[in-house]
């Protein structure tokens, strides 16, 4: 089994990096982020909770988000390996995500951390904000969801490459070279299906 950690600020292609690698390397998708809009258009009590801190640009606590990983490994038991995207994005949540694969006797393999300069991630996220009906659609919203990142998520990095996990990837370039190097790590691991 292989798993990558997809990491990097609000707006630098992870949503859309995820969607070429796991079609390219068969790999499951696990986005907190969709998982959590998901709950929030359903209404269900952990949506409505989220929500509170998803509109205001904030992360939703540890607790909820960890909650929703494991069932979702399970749900996939003959994965080739996970694409995790968005998670985790707090020191907590990366060693959570640790212990909770070895009781499932894997691993994190790989971490991708993509590099785009602020004003690059603000024109992005302003531009998908305009029709993707998100509530992060507004620069003070953005601003804030910069700000956590950079208070909270960078740490993470940290964690990564202290396990020799951790590879840099310049991010701001087009999204099929990108994918590009993103390709040129990955299979190092695993070998494309198509
Ligand atoms: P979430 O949905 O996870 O947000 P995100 O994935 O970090 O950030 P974005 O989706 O904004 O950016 P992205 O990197 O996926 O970029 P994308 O590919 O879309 O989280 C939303 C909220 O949920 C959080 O704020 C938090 O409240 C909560 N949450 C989620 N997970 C959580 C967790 N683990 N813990 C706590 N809270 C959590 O690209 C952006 C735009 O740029 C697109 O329009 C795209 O077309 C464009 N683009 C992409 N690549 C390029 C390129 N190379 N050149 C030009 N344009 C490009
Ligand atoms: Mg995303």
């Amino acid at each position: 089994m292989f798993n990558l950690v997809l990491f990097g600020p609000p707006g630098s292609g992870k949503g859309t990096q995820s969607e070429n690698i796991l079609k390219t390397y068969q790999l499951q998708h696990i986005s907190t982020g969709d998982l959590l809009r998901d709950e929030v258009s359903r209404h269900t009590p952990l949506g409505m909770e989220a929500k509170k801190f998803m509109d205001q640009g904030m992360l939703v606590p540890d607790e909820v988000v960890i909650g929703m990983i494991s069932g979702k490994i399970d749900d996939a038991p003959d994965a080739r390996g996970f694409i995790f995207d968005g998670f985790p994005r707090t020191r907590h949540q990366a060693e959570a995500l640790d212990k909770l694969l070895e009781f499932k006797n894997t691993k994190i393999n790989l971490v991708l951390a993509l590099d785009v300069p602020e004003p690059e991630l603000v024109k992005r996220l302003l531009g998908r904000g305009a029709t993707s009906g998100r509530s992060d659609d507004n620069e003070e919203v953005i601003q804030k969801r910069i700000n956590e990142y950079h208070a909270k998520t960078q740490p993470v990095a940290s964690y990564y490459n202290e396990h020799g996990k951790l590879e840099n990837v310049k991010g701001d370039n087009t999204i099929d070279e990108t994918f590009k190097i993103l390709s040129r790590h990955i299979n190092k691991y695993l070998l494309p299906v198509a």
